[in-house]
């Protein structure tokens, strides 16, 4: 199993934990002040992870002006903002997630202006772009961890997070790195030891020391003036450790890395985390333009996630992800018809953002395929992801099909936690492979002799060029659930109402429209089997007389006019107005 669906898994075990919920008044009040109607609320938000999208001077590493080529291609699939994963200066130890300064671009990606001419272009083409932001860590060769390194009494030692051990060799406790065995590093010159959550060259930052925050603040206030939407805030419930330093307590069995698996009580979710997250909340909305914050926010249930928006005060993230939805890995009407029902109810009227897949899982492709039907499995959870009522975060590649190719020999993995965990780990390279532009040599991705990591093999036929070809490829299916789910008022407003709540087989859901407009009804087959399904209405306020298919992948269901006998085929999904 990969490393993130591990984190919930031990998330899961956490014992509950006492937050904190008082208000922030210079939040609360900044939210109240927001539109109702925010552009991310409706937005399809595109992963890129810019070493992979495009090479423009055929080094073999994508860069940004790739990015900004290839953004009319962007533009017609319907997105409506990027989220660069990090494009920063980084010795590239875990590819870019080790900041070795936050305020500039790391020269394989391009330059300064580069990136302002990449911020232009989409803003051009009513693209956003949001940047990810890590402040849990720096890099080691971040000059903050240097200077914090050089001497005991420096005065950024406090900065990071160290400790004397427990003796000669011993780590301070028993803390393990999500990454693979200790989270400490010895440091001989000054004879303590470090934290490092992720990996050894990823030092954890202090956040109990109010420097960290203004210096980490003062980046996120770097990139605000020059113009992005908002942040991606990465591995943010890592933020805080207990300041005791206890011992996790060992939950049974081992990991991938032969380890232990540990209690995170004391390591993740702390409630501190939120004191901060109020105050980004307000500095973020202090700017003009609705600009959002992101979450990666693997959480044990729904009433974590709820926390993460600051519940009932809506003053702290716009966005935390919900990971309950896109990362089951079960084609289960019911469990989707649940995780749905529960982001629709219990979290404070706050706005659900959907994900199935990310740099850092197997793709959706392989986690939910069956090996049989993995193309229509894969279109029926795009109908679901485009039309449900949430905000939809997609990976590059998704839209194409592409699929996870994982490295075949320990000598060719890039991330290192394939190496430490190889075999049963082998890290996260398979689902960062080169976009698949064409047919030609690197999918037209380089024209460097070799890239970073390999093109996938399948990449003649699966690629840009050919599926637009093709009125019935996977991209032409995300092109047309994203733009009816643009155009139409009912899924681009409507509320949500289950239906037919007991069907096993079939996810079928009303998008109640706005006075004037017709509901849309979208019913979504999650098995091999043809099913017959009807439709009541009763109770929704919606009159269901007039039935009329919008859109399906399934040529029999074009004519159906009646929700008494709607019959999907395997897979089907069906997406019709009703009035
Ligand atoms: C996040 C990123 C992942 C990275 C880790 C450490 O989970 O998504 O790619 O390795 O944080 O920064
Ligand atoms: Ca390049």
């Amino acid at each position: 199993m990969k490393f993130f669906p591990k984190l919930i898994l031990l998330a899961s075990l956490c014992s509950s934990v006492v937050w904190a919920q008082s208000p922030f008044m210079a939040a609360a009040s900044a939210a109240k002040s927001e539109s109702q109607d925010v552009w991310w609320k409706h937005a399809v938000i595109y992963e890129i992870y810019p070493r992979s999208f495009q090479d423009s001077n055929g080094d073999g590493i994508g860069d940004l002006n790739g990015i900004t080529e290839r953004l009319d291609y962007l533009q017609s699939l319907g997105v409506d903002a990027i989220w660069l994963t990090p494009i920063y200066p980084s010795p590239q130890v875990d590819f870019g997630y080790d900041i070795s300064d936050y305020e500039a671009i790391d020269p394989p990606y391009g330059t300064m202006a580069d990136f302002d001419r990449l911020l232009a272009e989409a803003k051009k083409r009513n693209i956003r772009i949001i940047m990810d932001m890590v402040m849990n860590h720096t890099s080691d060769k971040h000059p903050w961890f240097i200077e914090s390194k050089s001497s005991r009494n420096n005065p950024k030692r406090d900065w990071y997070v160290w400790r004397d051990g427990k003796g000669p060799g011993i780590p301070p406790n028993n803390w393990e790195s999500v990454f693979g065995h200790t989270a400490w590093k010895y440091d001989p010159t000054t004879n303590q030891w470090y934290y490092h959550k992720f990996y050894a060259e990823q030092p954890d930052l202090n956040w109990r020391n109010p420097e960290v925050e203004k210096a980490m603040f003062g980046a996120v206030r770097f990139w605000l003036d020059r113009g992005v939407a908002g942040f991606r805030l990465d591995a943010i419930p890592t933020l805080f450790e207990d300041p005791q330093l206890r011992d996790a307590r060992p939950v049974g069995g081992t990991n991938a890395y032969g380890d232990p698996i540990l209690d995170d009580t004391y390591t993740d979710n702390l409630p501190e985390v939120h004191d901060v997250m109020r105050r980004l909340r307000a500095l973020v909305a202090s700017y003009p333009g609705n600009r959002v914050l992101i979450g990666e926010t693997y959480l044990p249930n729904i009433q974590e996630l709820d926390k993460w928006y600051g519940g009932a005060s809506h003053n702290e993230l716009n966005l935390p992800m919900d990971m309950q939805i896109g990362f089951t890995n079960k084609l289960d009407a019911n469990l989707f018809r649940q995780r749905i029902q529960e982001v629709e109810t219990k979290v404070h009227d706050n706005q659900p953002l959907i994900v199935f897949d990310n740099h850092d899982n197997i793709r959706s492709w392989n986690r939910y395929g069956d090996g049989v039907h993995d193309d229509e499995i894969a279109r029926v959870l795009a109908a679901m992801l485009f039309t449900v009522r949430g905000t939809a975060m997609m990976y590059y590649g998704e839209e194409l099909g592409m699929v996870t190719t994982p490295p075949a020999r320990v000598e060719d993995v890039k991330d290192p936690i394939g190496k430490i965990g190889w075999p049963k780990e082998k890290g996260r390279d398979g689902e960062r492979t080169p976009m698949q532009w064409s047919d030609s040599k690197d999918a037209g991705f380089s024209t460097a002799a070799a890239t970073w990591l390999p093109v996938a093999p399948d990449y003649k036929t699966v690629n840009v060029q050919s599926e637009q070809a093709d009125p019935n490829s996977m991209l032409n299916w995300y092109k047309k659930l994203i733009e009816m789910r643009r155009s139409n008022p009912a899924l681009h407003d409507g509320s949500l109402i289950m239906l037919d709540k007991s069907n096993p087989n079939v996810l079928s859901y009303l998008r109640k429209a706005p006075a004037g407009s017709p509901s849309v009804i979208v019913s979504l087959n999650f098995t091999a089997q043809p099913q017959n399904v009807s439709l009541d209405l009763a109770g929704t306020g919606v009159a269901g007389n007039t039935v009329k298919t919008l859109l399906t992948d399934a040529s029999a269901l074009q004519s159906t006019t009646s929700l008494n006998h709607i019959e999907l085929p395997p897979f089907a999904s069906w997406i019709a107005s009703v009035q």
